[in-house]
């Protein structure tokens, strides 16, 4: 496998993390719901808009810089929530968080984080982002939401496109559990992934340190993923809980998981900051749009009231730039950074960013930009279906 530095593309470190990873790791990251058609459709849906480039501009100097939920950002994408990093790497969370600091930009902790929200705010002074599931164990949301006041995160994003988890067959195949267990199915990967073990023998840390102290689910030993996650999901949660914690928190406040007209509406008009566009990567209901095709229909109908981050399949530069075009305030992307996670803690996830932001810089320059701002939905042309 290549070292880091040779890893040229997304494509590359998702390579590199699947010979690092066993098996039931890799396939967590990189499979989706059902027949993985919505997983497959967020990437290649980028393909259906083309480039209108311009010519004889100065594109001597690249901005990329845009202000998302009150943050100035260096990058006009973050790194989306992702649970369980330490399933990935040793170094966890911190390691994303600091690669995301590190390039100017804004991270986000997800309530099944294995490192607490108060560990990753000590790590640096970045903007951060907590992002939120209503359990079943309401005074938990509470708690957070006063937790994250107490440790400065910037903003709360509300994830709503997950009232039970989606059906991840790999996850069943390749015997996934949390903490990990060793079968005989898996033995032969965990066996072979020596980094990876060595260092799960060294630290078995498999904690979900924001829940842990009122969820006693990993108590009773290796639990099924999908079974845990039903277990605390809460299938009640309506427009009217969402409205409350947005009151709760009274600040930057973001909705994901949305992918409807009616539902961004109804999201600025409970007083939501912004709305991540997003099918939670193709992991959850299978058939849901791939994002970067509603964003158009979807600025046109809130205008300039609410921010909208296109969330999903990026797996290039190209892929930010359309998006942009299209209408959204920024993107954010999450196996692109879990491929570097896994390929090489935070030294690989600063790769994943350094890539990104060099195909952005190289493709804005010869699309004719000198600026994420100067994108225009006049830029990028749908491709006609035949
Ligand atoms: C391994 C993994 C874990 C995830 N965990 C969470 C989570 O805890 N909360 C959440 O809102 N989204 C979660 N997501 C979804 C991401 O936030 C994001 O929506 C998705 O990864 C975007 O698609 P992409 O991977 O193609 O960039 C997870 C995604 C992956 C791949």
């Amino acid at each position: 496998m290549p070292a880091l530095n040779n890893c040229h593309n997304i494509a590359d470190l998702r390579r590199k993390a699947q010979s690092r990873l066993p098996a039931p790791m890799f396939h967590y990251i990189d499979g989706g719901s059902d027949d993985e058609w919505t997983l497959r459709r967020n990437t290649l849906a980028f393909d259906d808009y083309q480039f209108n480039p311009g010519y004889l501009r100065d594109v001597s100097r690249i901005d990329l810089g845009v202000n998302v939920l009150g943050c100035d950002l260096a990058l006009p994408f973050f790194l989306a929530p992702t649970g369980m990093s330490r399933l990935f790497h040793h170094e966890k969370e911190p390691a994303a968080c600091r690669a995301a600091h590190r390039f100017g930009t804004l991270y986000s902790l997800s309530t099944l984080a294995t490192t607490s929200l108060e560990d990753v705010a000590a790590c640096s002074d970045g903007p951060r982002m907590f992002q939120i599931y209503i359990l079943k164990d309401r005074e938990l949301t509470r708690e957070f939401v006063q937790r994250c006041r107490a440790a400065g995160y910037h903003a709360l994003c509300l994830t709503v496109d997950t009232p039970l988890a989606g059906n991840r067959e790999r996850d069943l195949y390749n015997g996934m559990t949390m903490p990990p267990k060793i079968t005989p199915r898996n033995f032969f990967s965990y066996g072979t992934s020596f980094h990876w073990l060595f260092h799960l023998l060294r630290a078995p840390d498999f904690r979900l340190a924001n829940v842990a102290h009122r969820v006693d689910a990993l108590g009773g030993g290796a639990m099924g993923l999908i079974d845990y996650v039903n277990s605390q999901f809460d299938r009640s949660v309506t427009w009217d809980d969402a409205a409350w914690l947005v009151d709760q928190w009274d600040g930057p406040f973001v909705i994901k998981g949305l992918l409807s007209v009616e539902d961004v509406k109804r999201a600025r008009d409970i007083g939501a900051s912004g709305v991540m566009v997003s099918n939670h990567g193709g992991r959850q209901l299978e058939g849901a749009p791939a994002p970067v095709d509603c964003i158009a229909a979807l600025r046109d109908a809130v205008g300039d009231d609410l921010q909208l981050i296109a969330d999903g399949g990026i797996r290039r530069g190209t892929h930010i730039i359309k998006a942009l075009a299209l209408g959204a305030d920024a993107c954010s992307i999450g196996r692109g950074y879990l491929y570097g996670l896994a390929a090489g803690g935070q030294r690989g996830v600063e790769r994943a960013l350094h890539l990104l932001r060099a195909e952005l810089e190289r493709s804005l320059a010869l699309l004719g930009c000198a600026s994420v701002r100067e994108l225009r939905a006049d830029m990028v042309r749908h491709l006609p279906r035949y």
